[in-house]
């Protein structure tokens, strides 16, 4: 049985989300981990890999590689060969990483911004030089600004971090998208960091998930496409994710970049991703029919109030909520007083924005926004 609406309690879980406001009256929509559990035929292999009782150093089944290269080629039509995959315990690793392995000391490496903090860290924390270039918001959308970030563009920039679907503004980059911004990459021989973490969060359905390196060949000897099913599936604190990255040189720098410093996926990350893109199919389809309605719900909320909008979500459980015109000096802390965790935009280079996750029972979601309400009635007073 699948029930999204059965709200399951996560205080006392060490639950980043939830421990944020242990002991406080707060409801938690930040952090980007879902409030339902996960899909019942990874929760049956878990616990049968648990009943085995011996945890010891596990390699990536070869049933994961099939699984993965088979999900790839059906999703995407995209043949991946399995020499080609790279497993990783995450994709913040992963962004991190391929700063280190592609880049160069002062080399620059572009990103688009607001974006996922990670994206703005990692380049500064590899000592390499952070290029920001604005999104565009045009057409109640946000875009990549083509001539920014071509105007950008210097011999020094050796890389660009993508992240499609984008968090946090939710759009699903179209190939028509796609394919202008390969095309800068090649003419000024920049690599590809592309973070796909929300690929299987497609919500509208005249949109669909495009890996860039899929495109073109040329696009993906350039590319380190990274993916898991973390965010999809729920189990992000099971650390198992896997880069593609179909050039040798590429492979080789980043697997050189890894050695004695990233320890294998564990056992358990494997077990369940096994079971998420393998057996999930049916609880899939009726989290995204879900998630639709509470992002309806959102998007109808946030138009209906004066003095905040936000664009439509395609993709992803992340609703990005422009606060800027009620003034507020530190929108977070004023509506976490009013009962209302967000994330505060300024994490992601844009304050004055929040960050809301809807991906929680239909009841929890209700009562976020009559908090988030109260909080706004009493600016109008
Ligand atoms: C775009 C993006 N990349 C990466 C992550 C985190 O990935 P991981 O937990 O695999 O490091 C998140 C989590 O919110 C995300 O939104």
């Amino acid at each position: 049985m699948i029930d999204f609406d059965i709200p399951v309690e996560r205080r006392n879980t060490s639950s980043i989300k939830w421990d944020r406001y242990k002991g406080r009256n707060v409801i938690p929509m930040w952090l980007a981990d879902m409030d339902f559990r996960s899909p019942r035929p990874v929760i049956k292999a878990l616990l049968e890999r648990v009943e085995h009782g011996i945890f010891g150093y596990t390699s990536a089944p070869e049933v994961l590689y099939e699984t993965v290269i088979d999900m790839l080629r059906r999703e995407y039509d995209w043949k991946v060969h399995p020499e080609w995959l790279v497993w990783l315990p995450g994709l913040v690793t992963g962004l991190n990483l391929a700063c280190h392995a592609f880049t160069a000391k002062g080399d620059g490496v572009m990103s688009a911004f607001p974006v996922y903090n990670p994206f703005l860290e990692a380049p500064r924390l590899a000592e390499r030089r952070l290029v920001k270039v604005e999104l565009k918001y045009e057409n109640s959308r946000y875009e990549l600004d083509y001539d920014g970030i071509e105007a950008a563009c210097d011999d020094g920039v050796k890389m660009f971090e993508l992240c499609n679907p984008h968090n946090p503004v939710g759009r699903a980059f179209s190939l028509t998208e796609l394919e202008r911004l390969a095309e800068i990459c090649l003419k000024h021989n920049m690599v590809i960091s592309s973070d796909e973490i929300h690929c299987g969060l497609i919500l509208d359905e005249d949109k669909r998930h495009i890996p860039i390196a899929s495109i073109d060949p040329e696009i993906a000897e350039r590319t380190i496409t990274m993916m898991a099913p973390s965010k999809t599936y729920n189990i992000p604190g099971l650390g198992c994710a896997f880069a593609v990255v179909p050039n040798r040189e590429m492979r080789t720098e980043l697997l050189r970049t890894m050695k004695g410093l990233v320890p294998f996926v564990n056992t358990l990350g494997f077990t369940a991703a096994l079971a998420a893109f393998r057996d999930c199919g049916e609880w899939h389809a009726k989290l995204i029919t879900y998630l639709r309605r509470n992002r309806d719900e959102l998007e109808a909320f946030v138009a209906s109030r004066p003095g905040i909008s936000m664009p439509h979500v395609e993709a992803t459980y992340l609703g990005w909520v422009d606060v800027r015109e009620l003034g507020l000096e530190q929108a977070v802390t004023y509506f976490e007083d009013f009962g209302v965790g967000f994330s505060d935009g300024a994490g992601f280079g844009m304050p004055g924005f929040i960050r809301i996750n809807f991906a929680c029972p239909h009841s929890q979601l209700k009562s976020a926004l009559e908090m988030f309400d109260a909080g706004l009635a009493n600016l109008n007073h």
